[in-house]
């Protein structure tokens, strides 16, 4: 059976440090994992639009012997004129991995319940576990350790939202939120990361405070208050969502040393401020790249994980 990456909890403590310490190493040495070597292909299919996602895995792929499909879903097949079910058994053999951003979690579980080969989650409505792979990353970097630290999210309930929580709880953090009323994160999450979060010496917790929640934060981080395809909610999300901005009054409640990350694309005077993003705290750049890292890791790790 393969091993699969649909969420952040998909993965143990140990599992996660092993995917984090192979992701330094690469960083050092980018083409010395050749698990596509042939090369075989791997298929990276977007529902969604992307410039992260699809160039770090287009590259993090072609870095690691192998050659990346790129496959945009209006020009293919799925997207309701094939099931995910037909297509997972077209692809699995023919590819050594799948990865799909796309909406439905439920899709991205069917899809690997049907393939031999691991599916990777590139972004649903739900979870950015790759994301959170890189965040980690970009932290243990800056901060030279991950349990123990506390990371804030500041902004909408959404996809990032979760993974911080579940990603953070697997790493032993003290994840604190803050969202508007009514766009609090799933409440199934937030009991699964607590329980995970008291397993590894971490905590979650949900608030409507920014100011409470980003007290003495090691790590702020916030995400679009407009995801990928909630663009009609726009001006709704913009009145409701007012007072939440990452900027220099509320970054002045965070520790001294803390760093800000953002996982892009950014509107800067919205969740957070251009003063903020382009500032000395702002690691996002860090971040950015070590999607690429971080990606390779995983599917190095996901290609012995099938063996
Ligand atoms: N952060 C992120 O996933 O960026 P893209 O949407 O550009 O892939
Ligand atoms: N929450 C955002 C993340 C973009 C990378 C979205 O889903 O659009």
């Amino acid at each position: 059976m393969a091993k699969h990456f649909l969420r952040d909890d998909d993965i143990t403590t140990g599992e996660q440090k092993q995917i984090l310490d192979l992701a330094l190493e690469l960083k050092t040495s980018p083409y010395s994992q050749k698990p596509f070597a042939g090369p075989q292909t791997v298929a990276v299919i977007f529902d969604k639009t992307s410039t992260r996602t699809r160039v770090s895995f287009a590259v993090g792929i072609a870095d690691l012997g192998g050659a990346p499909l790129i496959i945009d879903s209006q020009s293919s097949q799925l997207g309701g004129k094939e099931s995910v079910a037909d297509t997972a058994k077209v692809l699995e053999r023919q590819v050594a991995q799948i990865v799909w951003r796309t909406y439905a979690q439920a899709g991205l579980e069917e899809m690997a319940a049907n393939s031999k080969v691991p599916v990777i989650n590139a972004l649903s409505d739900d979870f950015h576990p790759c994301q959170l792979l890189a965040d980690l990353l970009t932290i243990q970097e800056h901060k030279g350790k991950l349990a123990g630290l506390k990371l804030t999210y500041v902004g909408d309930g959404n996809n990032m939202a979760n993974s911080y929580m579940l990603a953070g709880a697997v790493a032993g953090l003290q994840v604190s939120v803050a969202t508007p009323v009514g766009y609090e994160p799933d409440g199934d999450v937030v009991a699964r990361a607590s329980e995970i979060a008291l397993a590894n010496g971490g905590s979650v917790s949900v608030s409507n405070s920014p100011t409470e929640a980003i007290d003495g934060a090691d790590v702020v981080a916030t995400d679009t208050w407009v995801s990928m395809g909630q663009e009609s909610e726009k001006q709704e999300r913009f009145r409701a969502f007012s007072g939440f901005t990452i900027d220099a009054a509320l970054m002045g409640h965070a520790k001294s040393d803390a760093i800000v990350l953002h996982c892009l694309p950014a509107y800067r005077g919205y969740e957070i401020s251009a003063e903020v993003l382009d500032g000395p705290q702002s690691v996002i750049w860090d971040q950015a790249e070590n999607r690429l890292h971080a990606q390779k890791a995983l599917m190095v790790w996901l290609a012995q994980s099938g063996k």
